[in-house]
């Protein structure tokens, strides 16, 4: 059988920097291995942790080789199967890599894929590795439940805006810190605003009609101190420290880990599925269109995620997901 030849372009570095240091690269991908798939992919996010070890704040993995790839977060579909792999030519698919998704396609193990289910836009499955399992873990970590009131800062951007709602569907009372542009997007979805600044103790305490029970910061500034003021107990205070070692956690490669990451991967999946939260797309940018989009993310005022498509809908290009998908599997999907 004759092997198809795919071309790959991604964004890469060899330097530390700002976003800049970012360039395309375009080469022809080896077949997969054995349970390896190469997923063309169609969409794909941007994270605040990238930029910290793009730009050498994050020392972890400080000994990678250069050019280093960058991404961690993509949806797409399957366009080649290495033997044993799990998923079939044209399925749709959500997975994570440490780094690389910042790709038109790329070639991972099964184990890092899930479907993609129908209901979810590939704008939201695209974007829900690293924030999604970032808020699932720490809320796991708290065993948030009915009960809870919890207050959550930068509760409008990537992370905070899925640990909010994920939290409220888990019964729990939520508060969520923002500026006065995100009252109105954090009270539809059921989310006490409150905005950050002098005197939010006392502003928290207004709104909460009772003791806050757990708290965490995603912003990283003055956290624990407004947490001792609120008197949460130490246990159940999470600051932006202990959500980075979750998110590099989430990023390591050891079987264990991806396995883990896998299977948060799914919960987001199903609940995404179930509309037990609405992922708001802050900005949608063509994949060439990297360094404007982190850009857009370096302003700190992001509502949901910032993500990247590889083939999005223009007056000159209306290649669709759904064509892709029909060219793979021959024919129209039941
Ligand atoms: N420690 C680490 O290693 C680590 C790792 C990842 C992320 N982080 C930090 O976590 C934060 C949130 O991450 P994200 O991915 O959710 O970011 P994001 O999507 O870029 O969202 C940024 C959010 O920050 C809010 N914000 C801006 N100024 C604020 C302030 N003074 N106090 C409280 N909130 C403020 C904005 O809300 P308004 O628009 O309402 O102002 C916006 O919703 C970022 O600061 C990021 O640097 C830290």
């Amino acid at each position: 059988m004759k092997t198809k030849v795919i071309q790959s372009r991604w964004f890469e570095y060899d330097h530390y920097g700002d976003a800049d240091v970012l360039h395309e690269r375009t080469e022809v991908l080896p077949p997969p291995g054995d349970g390896e798939v190469t997923v063309e992919v169609l969409t794909t996010s941007i994270n605040h942790m990238e930029v910290f070890l793009r730009n050498g704040k994050e020392s972890t993995w400080s000994d990678d080789p250069w050019p280093r790839r960058s991404g961690s977060d993509f949806a797409g579909i399957v366009v080649a199967a290495g033997p044993g792999a799990r998923f079939r030519l044209g399925a749709q698919v959500i997975g994570h890599v440490r780094t690389g998704a910042h790709a038109s396609h790329l070639t991972v193990p099964s184990e890092a894929l899930v479907l993609k289910p129908a209901n979810v836009m590939w704008e939201v499955a695209g974007a829900l590795y690293l924030a999604g399992a970032t808020a699932l873990d720490t809320l796991d970590q708290l065993r948030i439940g009915p009960g809870d009131t919890i207050v959550v800062s930068a509760a409008a951007g990537g992370v905070g805006s899925l640990q909010t709602q994920l939290a409220k569907h888990r019964g729990a009372r939520v508060i969520g810190t923002c500026g006065d542009r995100n009252f109105d997007y954090l009270r539809q979805l059921g989310i006490t605003p409150v905005r950050y600044g002098d005197g939010i103790a006392d502003r928290i305490r207004r709104v909460a009609g009772g003791p806050v029970t757990a708290f965490v910061d995603n912003f990283g500034k003055d956290g624990r101190e407004l947490a001792e003021e609120l008197d949460v107990p130490e246990s159940r205070y999470r600051s932006s420290a202990d959500r980075r070692d979750v998110e590099l956690s989430l990023l390591q490669e050891d079987a264990d880990s991806v396995a883990h990451g896998t299977s948060q991967l799914e919960r987001l999946a199903q609940l995404a599925h179930a509309g037990a939260f609405r992922l708001l797309i802050s900005g949608l940018y063509p994949l060439a269109d990297i360094i404007v989009a982190y850009e857009d993310l370096a302003h700190m005022h992001s509502r949901g995620k910032v993500v990247l498509a590889t083939r999005p809908v223009t007056t000159y290009r209306t290649i669709k997901a759904r064509e892709i998908h029909e060219a793979m599997t021959g024919g129209y999907a039941a």
